[in-house]
């Protein structure tokens, strides 16, 4: 296997950390990382906030229900308007920054660093609470955030592959009429039980 597969196998959630922090020079690698990723259209709509300050960290880990791990430092992927290089990233950024955070991951991995993603959009109360603790300026959104540290935690490599969930190419042509005809079969069904219960003719259709 090679090294970039054997790394997308080897990234797992780390949820356990060390207490040796992780230097600015690493953190840059995982930055170059993440805008190396794809965007629609080029548009780039994202920022990054990297924090390595305790007392930020120990707020999220309050805070944020499902981020309590002990990490030595946090990156936020922001969807951001103000720095998109066009309105694709309107529709898109979530893609994008999602891009964008799996690059991190795979980085962390790829450095000997453990990280988790925490999911932060589209649940609006995490938003609130990441764009308080983090003084988020306007048009931009919080995607997630990703804890990261050296590991105190061993996680096997693994891919979760499902052949079942592979189609080797088009589904069968009469897929999507089969499904049509069972649902007017159904809805069918339905109307036969709502005259026979209500003893009544009328179907809802006035025509
Ligand atoms: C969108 C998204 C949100 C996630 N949110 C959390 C979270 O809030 N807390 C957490 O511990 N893990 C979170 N995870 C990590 C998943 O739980 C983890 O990826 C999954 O259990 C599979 O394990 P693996 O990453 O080791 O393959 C999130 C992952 C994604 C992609």
């Amino acid at each position: 296997m090679n090294e970039v597969l054997r790394m997308i196998e080897s990234r797992r959630s780390i949820r356990k950390f060390t207490d040796q922090p992780v230097d600015q020079e690493t953190l840059t690698l995982l930055m170059k990382a993440a805008m190396a990723a794809p965007t629609a259209m080029n548009a780039q709509p994202w920022e990054f906030v990297v924090i390595t300050e305790k007392p930020v960290i120990e707020r999220l880990r309050k805070h944020m229900m499902f981020g309590k791990m002990n990490a030595t430092a946090v990156i936020c992927v922001l969807g951001s308007r103000r720095k998109q290089k066009n309105k694709a990233g309107d529709l898109f950024w979530v893609q994008d920054c999602s891009a964008a955070t799996q690059n991190i991951l795979l980085a962390a991995t790829s450095l000997g660093l453990g990280a988790v993603w925490v999911g932060v959009y589209p649940i609006f109360i995490f938003q609130q609470t990441v764009s308080a603790i983090l003084n988020l300026p306007e048009r931009v959104t919080p995607l997630n955030l990703i804890y990261l540290g050296y590991p105190d935690e061993v996680k096997e490599p693994r891919t979760k592959y499902d052949p079942e969930r592979v189609h080797w190419g088009p589904f069968p042509k009469d897929t999507r009429r089969k499904l049509f005809k069972k649902f007017r079969k159904r809805q069918e069904l339905i109307i036969e039980e709502d005259i026979e219960s209500n003893g009544s003719e009328n179907t809802g259709n006035d025509h």
